[in-house]
């Protein structure tokens, strides 16, 4: 049982090359600041902007990382797919179809507290299986007694979609946490039953290209309806995520913080180029 309080540090997706780079970098300074008790990264774009390799996913979890979440670029990458049933930390969207490789839960302990994370897809404009929400009351259902806290990615388009998840779940869960759109929203909170919530968590990489793509190549394709190649752009790294207190109550949280992290781009010449500096935030 939780007997004291946790942390979660939740960091959204990560986006190629250069949000790979960024959180390796970033993740010790935060460490040494927030001391989290946990860290689930989303990783659907760590491969070039689409899905997540064998190799991607094994330097995520050597640095550090308790649990990767996925979602509707899961499968971008045939060399994942025995990797998503074969590793017990790697979580896919629950509610895709039972026969597509992977699961969509997971349980961590740290501290003698455990931790079980739910990977959800939205209904709305997202291909999934089965209905996110009935899907959220089956696997709570199945981590009842095996976990202190729940924290939940849905993995959606629609705003509305996500914020009534988090009405829905508040209360059962200690944390709903919104992914995909890749960029923050505004209302991280307590919910009145104890749940953290946030409807996006935005992304971690390039700012300064469109939701990810070279600025130039996305503009391109809306002004003038023809398609271009895209590439992940390489412009203006930030690490986004939240730090979700625990409650030493189970399923509860007490604050949510959004962490909004601009990052220089230089690695350090220590720690392998594990670490480098964080620029003061604009906002
Ligand atoms: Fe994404
Ligand atoms: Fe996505």
């Amino acid at each position: 049982m939780a007997d004291a309080p946790a942390s979660i540090l939740f960091v959204g997706d990560v986006v190629g090359s250069l949000g790979r780079r960024t959180l390796l970098a970033l993740l010790p300074h935060l460490r040494a600041e927030h001391d989290p008790t946990f860290v689930v990264v989303n990783g659907e774009n760590a491969a070039g902007g689409l899905g997540i390799t064998p190799k991607i996913a094994d330097e995520l979890f050597a640095a550090g990382v308790d649990v990767i979440t996925l979602g509707n670029h899961t499968y971008h990458r045939r060399e994942i797919l025995p990797y998503l049933d074969a590793e017990e930390h790697i979580v896919r969207p629950s509610n895709h179809l039972a026969a597509q490789p992977g699961h969509g839960h997971t349980v961590v302990a740290r501290n003698g507290i455990r931790l079980g994370v739910i990977n959800l897809s939205g209904n709305v404009f997202l291909q999934a299986g089965r209905p996110a929400f009935t899907e959220a009351d089956t696997v709570i259902g199945k981590l009842e007694g095996a976990c202190d806290h729940v924290l939940v990615d849905m993995h959606a388009e629609a705003t509305s979609e996500k914020v009534g998840l988090g009405w829905y779940l508040d209360g059962q869960v200690t944390a709903v946490v919104g992914t995909h759109t890749h960029v923050p929203t505004n209302d991280a909170r307590i919910l009145p039953r104890g749940t953290a919530y946030i409807t996006d968590v935005g992304m971690t990489g390039p700012r300064g290209g469109v939701i990810g793509v070279k600025k130039e190549q996305a503009i391109h394709t809306m002004r003038t309806h023809m398609k271009v190649p895209f590439e992940t752009s390489e412009d203006d790294p930030w690490l986004m995520g939240v730090l979700i207190t625990c409650s030493a109550r189970r399923n509860q949280a007490t604050a949510i913080e959004p962490l909004l992290v601009p990052w220089d781009g230089v690695p350090d010449a220590d720690a392998a180029g594990a670490s480098g500096a964080a620029r003061p935030s604009s906002s």
